[in-house]
């Protein structure tokens, strides 16, 4: 039923009747509104940058290591507005979003998921390369008042990766009220790299999102866009950071926006990592499109800033081409935001002193990774993004997600060519579990550097195809299947997800 605004995406106007510089003054008194008041278990109020009211601390979420994690699901409460408190989820009494996970490449990691909520759910380790019955799709669904206990081993490079739920039909509400968290993947070849890795003082996790409220206070479940920024659940978030280069890892984990993020001053930063680690060599950028479910390590350089001074991270989001998402001119309905067409604060930041262990230069290399090409390709197939127009929802050749049929079988040990197709309605944002792919072609034009890494999940245009090259190797099953999807959660929910089976 969602469905049938889709069409709203830019192609039509509707909704949406309020103009820019009204909707951009809301914001930023709603923003105002909830200063002082983010909870979350971190300082609160603002620190230093100027006006100490105006921000909040940015919370970092706590680290978890070791070989066995322990998380548990529960409903929690955050005070994010003024007035009414707002319903959330979050694991381990967090009252957004949960602990960061730190594992270590060849353990074996004993998870134990405690579902306290009163529904059932799943949790998914989105980009790892594990058994398709332990990876926490929708197949593996958690009881309310049950636990799942999926073992595994870590097999994927160093990295930001993350946990979610996946619940068919469920994984827009449960993500939007803050269940998720990051996982940080650690070996041996980035730990031997002079890299900023200190957690929360120049390694610092940042998942992006934005929430609607309702007239109660409590978080809008269905449309496309939220209207106010939250960074890791922190609404107008600053930061104290070293005036040395910093890592930040950057997780979209909107329903739909994509972030194009950059600088105030339009500094260049650095690409390091994409979805399944570091890149061959750092990336310079000044704006860098970060789609739902993608994550980007970046390096900026923070040595020459005065200490004292500051300077925003910011999505540059106006004045994108028709399929941008999060550019809707319109300011309000389903497929409008406060924050579309506009560039908008995603993090404040205040410098300060350098760290004792300051990374001052950037390396040269990082990486020597040997990514597979057309010439290595076994088997090519084609997935195309049906798009009948609105009031009907995407689907892939022309099915929509059927829990109870496979749509793809995969030879173990195939190196295979997948080419999504896609219509003229929006842009979408292609996610495959399993497996890291290397993008090999895109027919609008070139690869751009920073896409040029291991990935998990690809931006697809409107009218564009994009062709990627995996391997399908180690885990097999006749009966447990791996899903493919556009992790917009709206359109996932909907039906835009398929699941095959590797034997
Ligand atoms: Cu981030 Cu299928 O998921
Ligand atoms: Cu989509």
């Amino acid at each position: 039923m969602l469905a049938a605004g889709v069409f709203c995406n830019g192609v039509l106007a509707c909704g949406g009747e309020g103009n820019s510089s009204s909707a951009s003054s809301n914001a930023n008194s709603g923003g105002n509104g909830g200063a002082g008041a983010s909870g979350g278990g971190s300082a609160s109020g603002g620190t230093g940058g100027g006006s100490a009211s105006e921000y909040n601390a940015l919370w970092i979420p706590p680290t978890l290591s070791g070989k066995t994690f322990n998380l548990e699901l529960a409903k929690s409460t955050k005070q994010l507005m003024p007035g009414a408190i707002t319903t959330t989820m979050g694991f381990n009494g967090e009252n957004f979003w949960g602990p960061t996970l730190i594992m270590k490449k060849g353990d074996i990691v004993q998870m134990n998921v405690a579902n306290k909520l009163t529904e059932e759910t799943t949790t998914h380790w989105h980009g790892f390369h594990i058994p398709a019955n332990t990876d926490g799709g929708p197949h593996q669904m958690i009881a309310a008042g049950t636990t799942w206990s999926p073992s595994f081993e870590i097999k994927n490079q160093a990295g930001t990766y993350w946990y979610h739920p996946h619940l068919h039909h469920m994984t827009q509400a449960q993500l939007t009220y803050g269940a998720g968290g990051f996982i940080i993947i650690q070996d041996p070849e980035e730990a031997a790299l002079a890299l900023p890795r200190t957690y929360g003082v120049d390694d610092i996790p940042l998942v992006l999102s934005s929430r609607r409220f309702g007239a109660d206070n409590q978080f809008n479940l269905k449309d496309a866009y939220g209207d106010y920024m939250l960074s890791n659940g922190t609404m107008k978030a600053e930061v104290s950071l070293p005036a040395q280069f910093v890592r930040l890892r950057v997780l979209n984990a909107e329903t739909e926006r994509t972030y194009n993020l950059g600088f105030s001053d339009n500094r260049t930063f650095y690409v390091i990592g994409t979805d399944g680690g570091l890149v061959n060599k750092p990336v310079p950028l000044t704006r860098l499109p970060v789609f739902v479910g993608e994550r980007y390590e970046i390096l900026v350089d923070l040595s020459a800033d005065a200490v004292g001074s500051s300077l925003d991270m910011q999505a540059f989001n106006g004045g994108h081409p028709l399929g941008f998402p999060g550019g809707e001119p319109q300011s309000s309905g389903q497929f409008g935001s406060l924050l579309n067409n506009k560039t908008f604060d995603v993090l404040h930041i205040n410098v300060g002193a350098a760290t004792a262990n300051a990374i001052k230069a950037l390396p040269a290399t990082l990486a020597n990774n040997t990514y597979w090409t057309e010439a290595d390709v076994t088997n090519s197939r084609t997935v195309k993004i049906t798009d009948m127009g609105p009031g009907t929802p995407f689907t892939f050749d022309g099915k929509g997600y059927d829990m109870n049929v496979i749509n793809q079988n995969v030879g173990l040990n195939a190196i295979e060519k997948w080419t999504i197709t896609n219509g003229a309605t929006f842009s979408h944002s292609f996610h495959i579990h399993d497996v890291q792919f290397k993008i090999v072609s895109r027919s609008t034009g070139v690869i751009p550097e920073n896409e040029q890494g291991w990935k998990d999940t690809v931006s697809i245009g409107r009218n564009e195809s994009v062709s990627f090259v995996a391997k399908f190797d180690d885990f097999a099953s006749a009966t447990d299947p791996f899903m493919y999807h556009c992790h917009m959660t709206n359109h996932e929910d909907e039906g835009l997800m398929g699941q095959f089976l590797v034997q």
